[in-house]
């Protein structure tokens, strides 16, 4: 089993702890953050969407450039560009990148923010075009000859496109955690991209996922992409130290505090969000800070779960078992981003991606798990978790 390391790229310093309000992109902090992911071992980068931010065409294009490897992942939103200029612009990164565009698909958890660019449609008919979006995009991929599309959402006539992907086609992954989400992604998507939750409730969704690519009549399923946000340090300890100093200055800035936070937010902090996700996230949340190994969700509530919010905490070995505790299930891309961007992304690529891989190539070469899993790290150890408590209360 390999796995694969998808971060979320930054185009300057501003992150949701900082403060930093200067929003400007800064070309020399992209390059040195693409190389930075590829030099650590990422594999993908996701380039996110929202209303009020950069154009991910853009910024994915210039990542290619500045790297060999690394992959960027498009985040799209149907209602802000026709389907056959997105499928010829992925194709056009495609080919500019000899074959690294991927792309994802965001139905839009939040009415208010889709309607910040138009969007009057439901999230039940976002998903409904999203799903002829994607036919449209293959159809535009593999047809050679002119053809009409006759649909509910998009209709046009003696179309064709000479801008072919590289590989014939570009993955395409869908994310979100609602039963439209679900049939959508389980019918069409190469993946499937969810949020952290604990172990039983992962394996949950990606059961539901299944079943929902058996009854499109798939025989194969998407690959599982898990998302967290993990805060390490070199002893427990520190570890939970870091946690809740993190936390401190989430709750600070949800309440109104300058900086990044407050200007992606889709919905007013303590509102309920109307997305799935982020409402079972708060639920998990409800019922406890600290789930299976090092999974803690005061982060999320923080946040009010408006995209990846849950961390994993602990010494860079606690976190490393933790991810191969999803990997076990059977999710083979783990996305991880820090709060710190840039400095959690270089720690990540000294110390959790080497243990991850370490781990499986051991298990390749002997048929058997090595000791990181079974050692009681992280949340299982008594002594961090009293540390938590203590630090909480004092
Ligand atoms: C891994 C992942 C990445 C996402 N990235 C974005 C993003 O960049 N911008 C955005 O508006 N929504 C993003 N979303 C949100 C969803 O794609 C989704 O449209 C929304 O949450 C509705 O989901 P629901 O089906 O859970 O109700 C992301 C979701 C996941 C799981």
């Amino acid at each position: 089993m390999s796995v694969e390391f998808i971060s979320a790229i930054n185009v300057n310093a501003a992150n949701e702890i900082n403060g930093v309000s200067d929003f400007r992109l800064d070309p020399v902090y992209l390059k040195r953050y693409s190389r930075i992911l590829e030099d650590g071992g990422f594999d993908y980068t996701l380039v996110p969407y929202g209303s009020p931010g950069h154009d991910p065409f853009t910024i994915a294009a210039a990542v290619t450039q500045y790297t060999e490897r690394i992959k960027p992942i498009i985040a799209l939103r149907p209602n802000t560009i026709y389907p056959t200029v997105a499928a010829k612009a992925l194709a056009t990164l495609d080919q500019l990148s000899n074959g690294r565009a991927v792309v994802h698909f965001i139905a839009g958890g939040s009415d208010v923010e889709q309607a910040r660019e138009g969007d009057r449609l439901n999230k039940t008919e976002r998903y409904a075009r999203q799903e002829e979006y994607i036919q449209i995009l293959r159809k535009v991929w593999s047809n050679t000859e002119r053809f009409d599309h006759k649909g509910t959402y998009y209709s046009f006539e003696d179309f064709v496109s000479v801008v072919r992907p590289v590989n014939g086609t570009i993955p395409i992954s869908v994310g979100g955690s609602s039963d439209d989400a679900y049939r959508v992604g389980g019918a069409l998507g190469d993946i499937f991209g969810l949020w952290g939750e604990p172990l039983k409730e992962t394996q949950e969704q990606i059961d539901r996922i299944a079943e929902q690519s058996r009854l499109a009549g798939r025989t194969d399923t998407p690959r599982t992409w898990v998302t967290f946000r993990p805060i390490i340090a070199p002893t427990e300890e520190l570890a939970w130290e870091k946690a809740h100093n993190t936390l401190s200055i989430l709750q600070e800035r949800a309440s109104g505090g300058a900086g990044k936070g407050s200007l992606w937010r889709q919905v007013p902090t303590g509102s309920t969000p109307a997305n799935v996700g982020s409402q079972r996230l708060l639920n998990i949340a409800a019922g406890g800070d600290l789930h299976d190994r090092a999974l803690w969700t005061p982060t999320a509530t923080a946040t009010g779960a408006q995209g990846a919010s849950t961390a994993l905490v602990g010494t860079p070995e606690t976190v490393a078992a933790a991810i191969l505790d999803y990997v076990d299930l059977g999710a083979d891309l783990i996305s991880i981003r820090g709060y710190d961007n840039l400095n959690d992304a270089v720690d990540y690529g000294r110390y959790v991606i080497p243990l991850v891989k370490e781990e499986l190539a051991h298990r390749e070469r002997t048929g058997q798990k090595g000791s990181l899993q079974s050692e009681h790290l992280g949340g299982l150890a008594e002594g961090s978790v009293a540390l938590a408590e203590a630090s909480v209360r004092s």
